[in-house]
């Protein structure tokens, strides 16, 4: 039985509370949202971040110590033995030509690489061929903008450019005079496909003998999100418009903090022409182009009418990598950058970045409204990290909301806390069983942002199992609305060609996207996002008195920075009868990177002392009854 009074007016639901979380994982941007459809077009793709060197076909990172444990790490990354991943060179006949990269005569000081191509016998042709993000997708009378740049002292003059299948077939072709005088010159074709085809190739067919060098080779479709040159696949972005996001948070995410710190997300070598962008070896294996920058960021924030959250680096790189840090003197450095990405946004047009957004054509404020300082660092130096940026941004920005990265607790070493991320990693048990956690939370202490969360242990790619479970979570999210401000599922998007993550909102590759359930989920809270609760008593009981969904108790640790074991817990009612005794089977544990695991694990203390962790639980008595408590625990094990 379900009594609601329609007249009861409870906790109100935050017009941005739903929004999106992106990060460049998985092929999320380059290979998904961002419109960009050739793979590697600077030949910027083999240069590894600074300190860094191959060691058995993987990346190493110089050794460093962790800022938690103090210990130095060692782990490897992808690399691959391809000096031009996403490009061939194409023979015919008795062909001979040989090509590298090279970095003299740089096109783009910030972006010097460069392809070089000496055909030595034209034979029955050269041609260099870019094979796309695991194919070029061409849709027949669709129209395609080329963008490159080429320089040769002694080639020939008479190039084509073509759009082929993947054997070769042109579906589209356009000429290009080259200049000979031995400078770099652009060169910008549209290009029109005559058929449809996901394995489609760019091919630029070399005219004779000579020496040609080659940088930025672009080719976007002509209808993007919006219609911005260097804009969105459409397609992408509209299953992100129908999300009806309140927010998008930019850049991540892991790739805030970088394996190093050397390689962390940099916004500022995101502006600017795009062909002029580094780029950088991604936290998560890949070489990013930078093209998704800060200022794209921000244009499709008004795009999608949705206001914009930044995450700033703190002077740590990722725990669970290098654990790398600076000295807080150092980390100075780091609260002008943010304070820099915060007047670039928002700054008048006469401040030093406020300037730089102007000319680059928009002198009218973005919509950034958050900023996130840090992303899942915790440990006495995030302390004073936080401490020290929180002050300076608010001194400066008292309208932003300052977003601190802790776990629902907070810390004891935050001066001021306005809003905790906690984050969710879970199986559907979890959240079935969480619906209730924050409605005894404290109320007064700090506002609340679920900046990741997702079901994605135990459900494979994603199910139906976790979608609902997700659901069920949400229910809790939007009663508690008086504290719970804002919700991002993550991660984003999956290219389905590489899954770094095991489980993502959408699935895309170069010519379909797909929302799992998961997504429909999010759409349907998001476009029903109610104004506010109403009060409902449920009176629920099935048939043969035994749980309706998931289990009979559920223990949950609400942080994700200490590390905890419970033994031989005993829930029991306001008389003290014993409900359920020794849960220790029910117990999930969370690791200090947040990553639940379940069982009778080793608890271990690392590099936190003396933290006071909140848990929550509720469990369902045999008579149908709901009993809710909170265990507090503080310290280590
Ligand atoms: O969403 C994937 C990763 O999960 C994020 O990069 C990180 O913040 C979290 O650990």
């Amino acid at each position: 039985v379900l009594d609601i009074d329609l007249s009861s007016r409870q906790a109100e639901v935050s017009p941005a509370m739903y929004g999106i979380f992106f990060e460049e994982i998985n092929h999320a941007g380059d290979g998904g949202l961002y419109g960009e459809m050739l793979m590697n077009r600077s030949f910027e793709e083999r240069v590894m971040p600074e300190g860094y060197h191959v060691e058995n076909g993987a990346l190493v990172p110089p050794v460093v110590d962790n800022y938690i444990t103090g210990e130095p790490t060692t782990k490897s990354y992808r690399w691959g033995d391809d000096p031009f991943p996403g490009w061939e060179i194409i023979k015919r006949g008795n062909a001979a030509a040989e090509a590298r990269t090279v970095t003299d005569n740089p096109n783009f000081a910030t972006a010097p690489t460069s392809l070089r191509l000496t055909v030595k016998n034209p034979g029955k042709g050269v041609a260099l061929v870019n094979k796309g993000y695991w194919g070029v997708a061409l849709q027949k009378d669709a129209r395609y903008r080329l963008r490159m740049y080429v320089r040769t002292a002694d080639g020939g003059k008479d190039m084509t450019v073509r759009l082929t299948g993947a054997s070769g077939e042109e579906l589209g072709s356009v000429p290009v005079t080259l200049d000979t005088d031995g400078e770099w010159h652009e060169y910008k074709a549209v290009l029109q496909a005559s058929d449809t085809t996901s394995d489609g190739r760019l091919s630029i067919e070399l005219p004779g003998a000579g020496t040609y060098y080659f940088d930025y080779v672009s080719l976007f479709p002509e209808d993007t999100y919006k219609g911005r040159e260097n804009g969105m696949r459409k397609d992408v972005a509209l299953m992100l418009e129908e999300l009806h996001p309140g927010f998008v948070r930019w850049p991540g995410g892991c790739v805030v903090e970088g394996i190093t710190l050397n390689n962390r997300f940099d916004w500022k070598k995101t502006l600017g022409d795009p062909a002029s962008r580094p780029g950088e070896y991604d936290t998560w294996g890949y070489r990013t182009t930078y093209g998704f920058g800060y200022k794209e960021f921000l244009d499709f924030c008004e795009d999608l009418g949705a206001k914009g959250m930044y995450v700033c680096n703190v002077g740590l790189a990722c725990y669970g990598r290098s654990g790398e840090y600076c000295s807080d003197e150092e980390a100075l450095y780091y609260i002008q950058d943010a304070l820099d990405a915060i007047e670039y946004a928002i700054g008048d047009t006469d401040s030093r970045w406020g300037a730089v957004r102007a000319a680059e054509g928009h002198p009218e404020p973005y919509p950034l409204a958050y900023v996130e300082i840090g992303n899942e660092n915790f440990g006495p130096i995030y302390d004073r990290r936080y401490n020290m940026f929180y002050k300076a941004i608010k001194e400066k920005y008292p309208d932003l909301t300052l977003i601190s990265n802790y776990g629902l607790e907070g810390s004891e070493g935050a001066d001021t806390i306005e809003m905790v991320d906690p984050h969710w990693y879970v199986e559907p048990k979890h959240f079935f069983n969480t619906t209730r956690l924050i409605d005894n939370y404290e109320r007064g202490k700090h506002d609340i942002y679920v900046g990741e969360y997702s079901c994605n242990q135990n459900v494979g790619g994603g199910n139906m199992l976790a979608a609902l479970s997700e659901a069920a979570f949400l229910t809790g999210i939007e009663r508690n609305g008086d504290i719970v401000k804002m919700a991002s599922y993550a991660p984003l998007i999956e290219n389905r060609n590489d899954r770094a993550w095991p489980v993502n909102l959408i699935w895309v590759d170069n010519d379909q996207v797909v929302g799992r359930s998961s997504y429909y989920v999010q759409k349907m809270f998001a476009q029903n996002r109610p104004d506010y609760n109403l009060k409902v008593n449920a009176d629920i009981k099935s048939a043969d008195s035994a749980p309706l969904i998931g289990v009979d108790s559920y223990i949950g640790l609400g942080t994700w920075s200490t590390q905890t074991q419970f033994r031989n817990l005993k829930v029991t009612d306001a008389n003290g009868n014993v409900i359920k005794a020794d849960m220790n089977d029910d117990t999930q544990w969370v690791t200090p990177r947040g990553q639940w695991t379940r069982g009778d694990g080793v608890a271990s203390q690392t590099g936190i002392e003396n933290r006071t962790a909140l848990i929550w639980t509720g469990g369902r008595a045999t008579d149908g009854s709901v009993i809710e408590f909170e265990v507090k625990k503080t310290g280590g094990n």
